[in-house]
């Protein structure tokens, strides 16, 4: 048995507790599990990057104006499910300001996050005709998004974007979607896990696709503005977040706080129903929501069922930061930028002792630094990695529950590594490179 830094023992005994073999096959969730059960055991702290947790402090001005609301009494009262009118009127400015897309404050409604958001659209664009149930992923993706599909009952396809890209996304859109039964095109961008960043000429594709077909997309922007090799973070200053409502009518956006502004504990998100879908009507919708039209469908039928609207406080929160970013009082991308600092560091130690970057390019460019980053090591293949990782306190999640086909990949989140664990991490790839030697 060679030496790992996390007696092998105890890792052994979680695992085989939690009955899942390899690790590597388990949930983000399931994983976070896993090693909090070591951790408490051996004391010993991991290096943390299985799940997507924000690494920084929340947004000052959120939690300001969400203790003055508490204070107010705002607590007691039910906050209307279309969203309180600041937080609507500052989500459509910041669409216009940062998007370069004109949407109107009724276009904009607040969910239980980016999850909610995507378990709404699902329940709506995928009911809105009878014959048609699905949605088709542009994978690798958040693995939760499927997990909605599926206590929903809907049908879902997908293909990793990594292939496809540039001129070659139409054809295969064109195949896939001809295959398939879908209503809906899910992906997100930056992509979550590879940091894939869809350009401009690709969204249009995507656009044009949806307007020939009828399909709605469902952007999920949960790291906007997130690419840094450019500077998206001036409100109403060129380059904007690319975005596929420039080219469809057909469109929602997801747009979460978590990330962004470090406000994942409040679960508080927008969903953007594009003026072109919001008063549509689809007589198939009748078969669950009251009206026929879109936006009433997904706000008094869907939101109303799911919670009935978004956190009272968590509203004031986002309509104050909204309003700050807005008003070019708060640069919101200076903060997160830090998790691209950390990334090229932390890239650079994991190729240092014989990983390979798995998705390594985006288009022809290096691939980003940015939340994430994907990992493999010769030999193995993902579930085995994330699991001989352990052994390493070093954890990670397996690329195959993201719909990837890179199946010896895993991914690695920065967001939760502290620059003062740099020294350990060093430590422990030194040790697990001189375990597992590469073959020359
Ligand atoms: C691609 C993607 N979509 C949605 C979410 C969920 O966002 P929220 O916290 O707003 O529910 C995440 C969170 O990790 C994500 O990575």
């Amino acid at each position: 048995m060679k030496s790992t830094p996390i007696p092998s023992e105890v890792v052994n005994e979680v695992i085989d507790a939690f009955g899942i073999h390899p690790a590597g096959k388990a949930t983000i969730r399931e994983l976070v599990k896993i090693v909090n059960d070591i951790e408490g055991i051996t004391g010993e702290e991991y290096i943390r990057m299985e799940m997507g947790v924000p690494g920084l402090d929340p947004t000052f001005v959120g939690t300001e104006a969400e203790m003055i609301a508490l204070r107010q009494g705002v607590a007691s009262k039910y906050p209307n499910i279309e969203g309180i009118a600041p937080l609507k009127e500052e989500a459509a400015r910041f669409v216009n300001l940062f998007l370069d897309v004109d949407v109107k404050p009724m276009n904009c409604v607040p969910t239980v996050g980016s999850m909610m958001g995507g378990m709404a659209a699902f329940m709506v664009v995928n009911r809105s005709d009878q014959n048609r149930t699905g949605t088709l992923f542009l994978d690798p993706g958040f693995p939760v998004q499927k997990q909605q599909c599926l206590v929903l009952g809907h049908q879902f396809g997908s293909f990793d974007l990594y292939d496809y890209r540039g001129n070659k996304l139409r054809k295969k859109m064109e195949e896939e979607i001809e295959k398939g039964q879908y209503s809906s095109i899910l992906y997100s961008n930056p992509n979550n896990p590879s940091w894939i960043c869809l350009n401009d000429a690709e969204l249009k594709i995507i656009g044009e696709i949806s307007m020939k077909y009828d399909l709605t997309v469902i952007e999920d922007l949960a790291y906007f503005g997130m690419d840094f090799r450019k500077d998206l973070s001036q409100p109403g200053v060129p380059p904007f977040q690319p975005t596929v409502a420039k080219y469809t009518d057909n469109y929602l956006l997801l747009i979460s706080s978590s990330k962004a502004f470090s406000y994942a504990g409040q679960r508080i998100g927008m969903i953007i129903i594009s003026p072109g879908l919001y008063d549509r009507k689809y007589k198939d919708l009748k078969r669950y929501y009251s009206s026929e039209k879109f936006g009433h469908a997904m706000i008094y039928g869907a939101l109303y069922a799911l919670s009935a609207g978004a956190s009272h406080t968590a509203q004031y929160a986002l309509a104050a930061i909204f309003k700050a970013v807005n008003n070019g009082t708060y640069n919101y991308i200076e903060e997160v930028r830090e998790y691209g600092a950390k990334a090229t560091i932390l890239k650079g130690l994991f190729q240092k002792y014989g990983f390979r970057i798995v998705y390594n390019m985006d288009l022809d460019e290096p691939i980003a630094d940015g939340f994430y980053f994907t990992l493999s090591y010769p030999g193995f293949d993902g579930p085995q990695l994330v699991e001989k990782l352990l052994y390493y306190g070093i954890s990670a999640i397996s690329l195959g529950i993201t719909g990837s086909t890179r199946t010896e990949g895993l991914r690695a989140c920065v967001s939760q590594v502290r620059r003062d664990q740099f020294k350990v991490l060093e430590e422990r790839l030194s040790l697990f490179n001189k375990n597992h030697p590469i073959p020359e």
